[in-house]
């Protein structure tokens, strides 16, 4: 089967290779045969550690199905399934959604990453708009188990029963979102986590030092908040929240990411970020030792995201176990965040959340606050 990647960033190289390693031919589309290249050499690196664990038998096997090309024609021609990762930009995904209407084999599926945009009004620049889909994986897309499967109101019965089956055959596990609202669900409790640990820098309530190992050794998160924002770009978080807010979302972008944009201090991809990194692209692990998070109490930021879990539920977004399951392998925490918050006590997480609107005075915390009643 002919699957169609079309767009080689950190995304998209990475379901290119997850797909090759299911077994599918894939064709790998980019701008220039630059970009190509250097996908295909993180597809390399990435398939000789799992070698090296012996999750793959034969490297070479596995590169020979993808076939990078800098024509978005040829990519999509007979394509049986496509998967767009391209920027954020609807016009941009309007454009290949257009051409792959008319170039992939009749009644495929044609699925979008993307993390902010729509995907009714991506669905609404074709005629058979029943065909489009969200398949939003998670960054890297090798180790991350979790696909948000997103209908619009228009994707039919067979392009989401197609596309779970993709997944399956992927060996990653679907959620399905109910609705088609900004920031799914991952994103959504990423928004209230990050900007909260934004929000409490920014008062200097606590150090990036603090929240980060707080939040790795205390609650057991594999990555700290800032450590993440570097890992997966400031940039991408930037965009996301904006594009979230501006459809709605309660929740204020965090002025620091603003700046860290505008600076171009994205993180592992620029070299700087929240952190330093050894060069452009070039990640090391952050130091964040376990001592500095003593004095914070993480649940501080981790509240919100728990708030925002019930307002998924109680808008009927998605299930809890889903939450839990999407938090888990979307985020890689211990445990779902909902258990986690029943655990810690919904007395103790409203709490918290009316802590955050003391500090920061900001209205979206009493907004959460009601969907913990
Ligand atoms: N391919 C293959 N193997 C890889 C790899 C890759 N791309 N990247 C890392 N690995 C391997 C490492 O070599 C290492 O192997 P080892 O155990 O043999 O040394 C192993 O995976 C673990 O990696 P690390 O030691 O570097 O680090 P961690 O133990 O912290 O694991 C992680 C890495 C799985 C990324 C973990 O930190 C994690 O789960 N972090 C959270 C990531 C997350 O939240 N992602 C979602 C972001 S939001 C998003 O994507 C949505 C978008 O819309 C914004």
């Amino acid at each position: 089967m002919k699957v169609a990647v079309i767009g080689a960033g950190t995304m998209g190289h990475g379901i290119a290779q997850v797909s090759a390693m299911a077994g599918y031919d894939v064709w790998m589309y980019d701008l220039s045969q630059e970009i190509l290249n250097s996908a295909m050499s993180r597809i390399r690196d990435s398939l000789n550690k799992f070698y090296a664990k012996g999750v793959v038998k034969d490297v070479e096997q596995v590169i020979s199905r993808i076939r990078p090309t800098a024509s978005l024609e040829e990519a999509l021609s007979g394509s049986e399934l496509m998967i767009e990762a391209s920027p954020e930009i609807l016009e941009v995904k309007v454009d290949i959604f257009r051409k792959a209407e008319r170039l992939s084999e009749r009644g495929s599926v044609l699925a979008t990453n993307t993390s902010s945009l729509p995907i009714t009004e991506i669905a609404d620049s074709i005629n058979e708009k029943g065909r489009v889909i969200g398949l939003h994986f998670f960054n890297p897309p090798q180790l991350m188990k979790l696909v948000e499967v997103i209908k619009s109101v228009y994707t039919t019965d067979e392009t989401l029963n197609r596309s779970l089956d993709f997944v399956n055959r992927l060996s990653k596990k679907a959620v399905i979102v109910k609705k088609d609202v900004p920031g799914f669900v991952v994103n959504r409790l990423l928004a209230r986590l990050m900007n909260a640990s934004c929000q409490l820098l920014e008062k200097n309530y606590a150090s990036m030092i603090e929240i980060d190992s707080a939040v790795k050794y205390k609650l057991g998160f594999p990555m700290g908040v800032f450590e993440l924002a570097d890992y997966s770009g400031v940039d991408v978080f930037y965009l996301v929240f904006k594009a979230m807010k501006d459809r709605g979302f309660r929740g204020d972008v965090c002025p620091t990411f603003e700046k860290m944009f505008t600076e171009k201090k994205f993180g592992v991809k620029t070299g700087e970020g929240f952190y330093s990194y050894p060069g452009k692209g070039i990640y090391k692990k952050p130091e964040i030792p376990k001592e500095a998070g003593t004095g914070f109490d993480p649940w501080l930021v981790a509240a919100p995201e728990v708030g925002e879990a019930f307002w998924l539920m109680k808008t009927d977004t998605a299930s809890e176990s889903d939450i839990d399951t999407a938090s888990m392998l979307g985020l890689g925490y211990p445990k779902g965040i909902v258990q986690m918050g029943r655990e810690f006590g919904l007395e103790n997480v409203k709490d918290r959340i009316k802590k955050m609107a003391e500090i920061t005075g900001k209205e979206e915390y009493s907004y959460l606050l009601q969907f913990l009643e």
